[in-house]
């Protein structure tokens, strides 16, 4: 799987979103690279965790920008990160109960998501955010 590599056309034009946008990416690249990342392994519930955690921080800073600026698309918005969450949840226990292999599965839906998230959902705010002179 090839890396994440965040540029210009991931920018929300918000520097603290971008900057947790790259932070994502950074660590979704070093979760793939690891090769010592097995299904039931202490590694891959570490790093997911690392994730998770950080990825619900990264949802709080962009919902709290939301509400802040009264976006109008902020509960669709939210619900997408919600289901983020529950599929991140489903995947690992999917895993660890019935698959052995390293999780490929889990990796090709993080990186997925990660891009098409910025891509099509929060590049909705990039225009409602610079209107509100946020950068
Ligand atoms: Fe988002």
């Amino acid at each position: 799987m090839g890396k994440l590599v965040w540029d210009e056309s991931y920018s929300v034009g918000v520097n603290i979103l971008d900057k947790q946008h790259a932070i994502v990416f950074e660590m979704l690249n070093n979760l793939m690279e690891r090769d010592d990342i097995t299904v039931r392994s202490e590694p891959l519930t570490a790093a997911l965790t690392t994730l998770t955690t950080y990825a619900a921080k990264h949802f709080k800073t962009e919902e709290q920008l939301m509400k802040e600026y009264g976006y109008p698309k902020f509960n669709e918005h939210v619900k997408t990160h919600m289901q983020f969450r529950l599929k991140i949840i489903e995947l690992s226990n999917e895993m660890l109960y019935h698959k052995e292999s390293v999780p490929v599965e889990l990796f090709a839906f993080l990186r997925e998501w990660w891009s098409n998230h910025i891509l099509q959902e929060d590049m909705q705010y990039k225009a409602f955010f610079k209107e509100k002179g946020l950068e």
